[in-house]
């Protein structure tokens, strides 16, 4: 058993013999491990098949998930991803506001939907480093979806949003790369942001845990879902959805500076402790998804959470919610709203004003970050 855990990077961190009570003649074996679910999912195959009949799970998590303990820069095991490849081990999806478990998805229910995000998903965890962004062929009613919400989105460009986001999102559609008419190739977006900020794409079956996504940030990776949002809500999605990725992001990864602010929270990551990640992943919460800069005394949207979601988009600029400067140390321990729309967000002056203020709090975590590995080296 311990060599089955073993081979598939499952750490074992306390186990036990005995008889088992119940059964007389028969041995219970309790083992305490640290994992996630599709893991473990796939060890307990192999461990039936090993003369092991009855496996009872208890979780001592309550969302449901559970952390690998190669990925946790825990006290006993600091896993540092030292090459891009690396983010092969980086996938470790939180299930959270799934269609499969929350009755609040849109999709929730809908058997079609389902199959063709879990088809979507597998295509996701099933690709490795080296392989070339998947080719999809989106269904008529994902593309409809896509046109609707994009055309929607649209109309608030000019309004409601930064002028790094016009820009960019402008050359890639002069350039056919963004059109209504279909999601776009995620192979050709993949190739514009490599030449243009180094950034690359790859897929993931979901939401990321905060620390596998800022270590792909780390790399200029960007991992983005295939699925798209339920089509009967094309302007809403409570999750992560190729929408959010390639209308919210991907033209704000275009940008040098955007690209350069997103490197530097993922470099800060590698190796923190949970704490500190919880910190960094705060701080690109309220600037990277949800972030507003002042442009000629307006409120503009930076943040790739509200680019891409119509409703918040005008909520986050009206004078309805509470508003205030990004300051690094304030906004990384501010608690965010993810379940509905945020009741403060941080205004950077600029997207250069926000990266000279994240340039003076890394110095301050890096000393921090070093001191941590240092002390548990
Ligand atoms: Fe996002």
């Amino acid at each position: 058993m311990i060599q089955k855990l073993n081979s598939v990077g499952i750490a074992l961190k306390h186990v036990e013999t005995r008889p088992d009570k119940a059964h007389p003649g028969e041995l219970e074996i309790l083992a305490q491990i640290e994992t996630r679910k599709p893991l473990l999912m796939e060890v307990l195959d192999h461990l039936i098949a090993d003369k092991i009949d009855r496996i009872e799970i208890k979780s001592s998590e309550k969302d449901n998930t559970i952390t690998s303990s190669k990925n946790v820069a825990s006290e006993e095991n600091i896993w540092i991803p030292t090459h891009v490849s690396d983010l092969d081990k980086c996938g470790h999806v939180v299930v959270k506001y799934e269609p499969t478990e929350d009755p609040k998805h849109p999709g929730f229910g809908d058997e079609s939907y389902i199959t063709r995000r879990a088809e979507l998903n597998s295509i996701a965890n099933n690709w490795k480093f080296g392989d070339q962004m998947p080719d999809i062929e989106y269904l008529p009613e994902e593309n409809e979806t896509w046109k609707i919400s994009y055309l929607k989105l649209k109309e608030l460009r000019e309004s409601h949003t930064c002028e790094q986001y016009q820009r960019n999102i402008k050359q890639m559609e002069d350039i056919g790369l963004i059109t209504a008419e279909k999601i776009p190739s995620l192979q050709a977006i993949d190739k514009y942001l490599r030449a243009k900020t180094g950034f690359q794409l790859r897929p993931c079956g979901g939401l990321l845990s905060a620390r596998d996504f800022l270590a792909s940030l780390a790399f200029r990776v960007f991992q983005t879902t295939l699925y798209t949002r339920h089509h009967s809500k094309p302007n809403h999605c409570p999750e992560p959805d190729l929408i959010h990725e390639i209308l919210g992001h991907t033209p704000m990864f275009a940008d040098p500076i955007v690209a350069e602010f997103s490197q530097e929270v993922g470099l800060l990551s590698i190796g923190a402790s949970d704490e500190q990640i919880e910190l960094l992943s705060t701080l690109y919460w309220f600037i990277i998804e949800f972030g507003l800069c002042e442009e000629d005394g307006k409120l503009k949207a930076i943040g790739a959470g509200l680019i891409s979601a119509f409703g918040e988009l005008q909520h986050a600029c009206s004078d309805v919610p509470a508003h205030a400067p990004f300051d690094p140390y304030v906004t990384a321990v501010q608690k965010y709203e993810d379940s509905d729309y945020q009741p403060l967000y941080f205004v950077a002056k600029s997207m250069s004003d926000a990266m000279t203020k994240l340039r003076k709090y890394a110095l301050d975590f890096d000393r921090q970050l070093i001191n941590n590995i240092q002390n548990k080296i």
